[in-house]
């Protein structure tokens, strides 16, 4: 089959060496061969790590969707809008198999896309898209195709699991492991996505909407680590916890709730342990019960392995649903907002050291019917300030975000007070 490779940046060019090293055992595992005759990019001139010659540079990327001998397009050029959305939209009509590793195209528009892939008989495949080397997007269509899933969740981010776990076991705090992160490569120049959610919650919407057979829906909350501190980490280390930014969508009572923010985990549970750049997915189904898939999330390698097993399902023939089952099929169920969902929770109150605090603070907590199960109070040095971390017994979010709003506002506050959620159950 003929390849075109779009894209030639940290993953294009790693993909593109990669395939003409591995064709030969690529064709015998596929029993057809990969042949990459084309390839493109923004700007002809600039200096890459790969060797192309000429006869393959497509000079408009555009024409790899018309030319007829052109049977894979792999798209790696990146973001939602623009040249990626003009280059997939017209590839499947066209009739043409594609590739993609981007996430925000997919979480966008891969209700759209995968109609057309369908109308026309050919493969959308986006396992790079979510969790790079985690091959949970075949694992779901394949592996646990006899599954009902009611439960999927974890760890998506790499940028944002190394920044928490660092600055729990590198008592630094979270500038000093930014920098850090940016120097290893951890993180990109600009990591607002990683850093504010929004990463997890485009992998998060393509998860569920495979895991429940429904279609890609916006209701979901987002909250990222940026407002997460060393104290915040010392706090949860001494209470039992590691705080973990967890991605979550469950189906309760045919409802589905989407959500992302940091997380309270107990220390020892598995998803605890999981620290690092590392990704892990963990799905409940029925008969399966709990299944983990673990793996590096990101880099040049990672993806390049879920690419090649996108370009080997097409290779072997085996032409599926985008989302694992036909768009028809596929159901418009019921999103709800977290506020009906119940957690016990972290709260904490930075405060002026005074008579009277105390109280009133634990009085908003009773007079909205959330109860609690341990208070803390660390006076500051100086005893003019203090923060008072309190864990409460289940509660539904709306209450717990009430009383947070309530206590907020009241003059001994000296910070903007904090909520975070504790465990998945
Ligand atoms: N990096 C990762 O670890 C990772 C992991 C999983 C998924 N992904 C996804 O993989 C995709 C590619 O990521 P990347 O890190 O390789 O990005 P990248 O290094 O920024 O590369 C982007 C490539 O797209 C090309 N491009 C930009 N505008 C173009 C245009 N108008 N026409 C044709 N080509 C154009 C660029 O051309 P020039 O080279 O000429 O500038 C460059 O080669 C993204 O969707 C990303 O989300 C990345």
């Amino acid at each position: 089959m003929n390849i075109a490779i779009i894209g030639l940046g940290n993953i294009g060019s790693y993909l593109y060496k990669y395939l003409l090293s591995n064709k030969k055992i690529l064709e015998k595992k596929n029993n057809c061969l990969p042949n990459v005759i084309y390839v493109s990019a923004k700007n002809k001139k600039r200096k890459r790590n790969i060797k192309i010659s000429k006869n393959k540079w497509l000079a408009n990327y555009l024409d790899a969707t018309k030319l007829k001998k052109i049977d894979i397009i792999i798209e790696l050029i990146g973001g939602a809008e623009g040249p990626a959305k003009k280059l997939v939209f017209n590839a499947l009509k066209n009739k043409k198999h594609v590739v993609t590793a981007n996430k925000a195209l997919i979480a966008k528009y891969g209700d759209k896309l995968s109609k057309i892939a369908e109308e026309n008989n050919v493969n959308l495949e986006f396992e790079a898209a979510v969790c790079g080397g985690v091959p949970v997007i075949r694992a779901l269509k394949e592996g646990l195709i006899a599954n009902k899933i009611n439960r999927v969740y974890g760890i998506f981010n790499g940028t944002s699991n190394y920044i928490l776990s660092s600055m729990d076991k590198e008592n630094k705090n979270f500038k000093e492991v930014l920098i850090k992160a940016k120097k290893l490569g951890y993180a990109e120049k600009n990591p607002k996505s990683d850093l504010n959610g929004e990463d997890v919650a485009s992998k998060l919407k393509i998860l569920s909407s495979l895991c429940f057979n429904s279609f890609i829906n916006n209701n979901i909350f987002v909250e990222g680590i940026n407002f997460i501190d060393k104290f915040d980490i010392d706090n949860a280390n001494n209470l039992g916890f590691k705080i973990k930014l967890l991605g979550v969508s469950e189906i309760i009572d045919n409802k589905i709730y989407q959500r992302v923010h940091p997380t309270l985990i107990k220390k020892t549970s598995y998803i605890a342990s999981i620290d690092g750049v590392l990704n892990a997915v963990i799905v409940d189904g029925k008969p399966i019960g709990q299944n983990v898939i673990q793996g590096e999330g990101a880099g040049p390698e990672a993806t390049t392995s879920a690419l090649v097993s996108d370009i080997s399902s097409i290779l072997r023939g085996n032409i599926k649903f985008p989302f694992s089952i036909s768009n028809n099929e596929r159901k418009k169920l019921l999103y709800k907002e977290i506020s009906d969902r119940s957690y016990s929770a972290y709260l904490r109150f930075d405060v002026v050291d005074k008579p009277g605090v105390l109280s009133n603070i634990t009085n908003i907590f009773s007079k909205n019917k959330v109860s609690i199960k341990r208070l803390i109070q660390n006076p500051s040095k100086s005893k003019k300030f203090a923060s008072i971390i309190i864990i409460t017994h289940t509660s539904k979010d709306r209450f717990l975000n009430k009383v947070l709003n309530q206590i907020e506002k009241k003059t001994y506050i000296i910070k903007r007070p904090k909520l975070i959620r504790i465990g998945i159950n």
